[in-house]
């Protein structure tokens, strides 16, 4: 039976891609995805055929994933973190619809949330939100609705997407909207590049992060009311007395 492999691939280094992610792409005869992503893996297998394409022409790219399995190859779709969180995942899915061929087989890695938080120190220890700041495909009046109620309930948030090159200023946005509630001291956190070249972090207040340049890569971090600073730890305490 004609097989696709959705795969999380992880942050981007070998060492954060499970061991199943790592399976898919060995035994897989096309691995397809967009371009950076593509580049993160290629020298690991060097004798598969890579497909790219754009990083707005997500659907071209699950219909070619459909296409090639359907025509009897392997076929792996990846994805940099987890494909099921801002991933090809469900549009894979909705594409092929109620048929059930080719089979689909969906393999987790490891989110940005998870891998840039263990960079950081422990933010995400208590409940948290994720929020992603593209409005390519969401109403910006969502994102906000969202963020409101977030930082309504006191979730420490991680923001996905903060900037792009066509949105520069939605992290600004965002922070405003968050320190209508939130006070300016409240600790925040940015991992950039994780598991890349050039992976770096940053531990700032609510206050700064509203004026700090971030790109696509990056991952934000906001506290809740009882996340503070261990040594040079970010860290949301569970609640355990010691
Ligand atoms: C379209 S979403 C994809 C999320 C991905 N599926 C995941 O689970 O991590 C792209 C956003 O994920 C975050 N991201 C993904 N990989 C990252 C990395 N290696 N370093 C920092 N942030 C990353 C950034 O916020 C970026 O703008």
């Amino acid at each position: 039976m004609s097989k696709l492999y959705v795969v999380g691939i992880g942050p981007g280094d070998q060492e954060n891609m499970t061991l199943r992610a790592d399976r898919a792409l060995r035994e897989a005869d096309v691995i397809l995805g967009y371009q950076v992503y593509v580049d993160l893996v290629r020298e690991r297998y060097p004798d598969k055929e890579f497909r790219t394409t754009l990083m707005t022409k997500e659907a071209e790219r699950c219909r070619m994933a459909l296409d090639l399995a359907q025509a009897g190859r392997t076929a792996a779709l990846i994805c940099s973190g987890d494909s099921g969180v801002y991933g090809m995942a469900a549009l894979v899915c909705e594409l092929r619809g109620e048929t059930i061929e080719p089979e689909i087989e969906l393999i987790p890695g490891l989110t940005a949330a998870c891998s840039g938080a263990a960079l950081l120190g422990a933010p995400l220890t208590h409940d948290f939100a994720v929020v992603s700041l593209s409005d390519r495909l969401t109403p910006w009046e969502t994102i906000e609705r969202r963020l409101t109620a977030a930082a309504d309930a006191d979730f420490a948030i991680v923001l996905y997407n903060p900037a792009s090159r066509g949105r520069p200023d939605h992290l600004r946005r965002a922070c405003e909207i968050l320190l209508r509630q939130l006070p300016e001291d409240r600790l925040c956190g940015i991992a950039q590049n994780i598991g890349r070249a050039g992976e770096r972090t940053e531990i700032l207040s609510l206050g700064r992060l509203k004026d700090t340049p971030v790109d696509m890569f990056c991952t934000v971090f906001i506290g809740n009311s009882t996340t503070k600073l261990v040594g040079d730890r970010l860290v949301t305490p569970r609640g355990y007395h010691v």
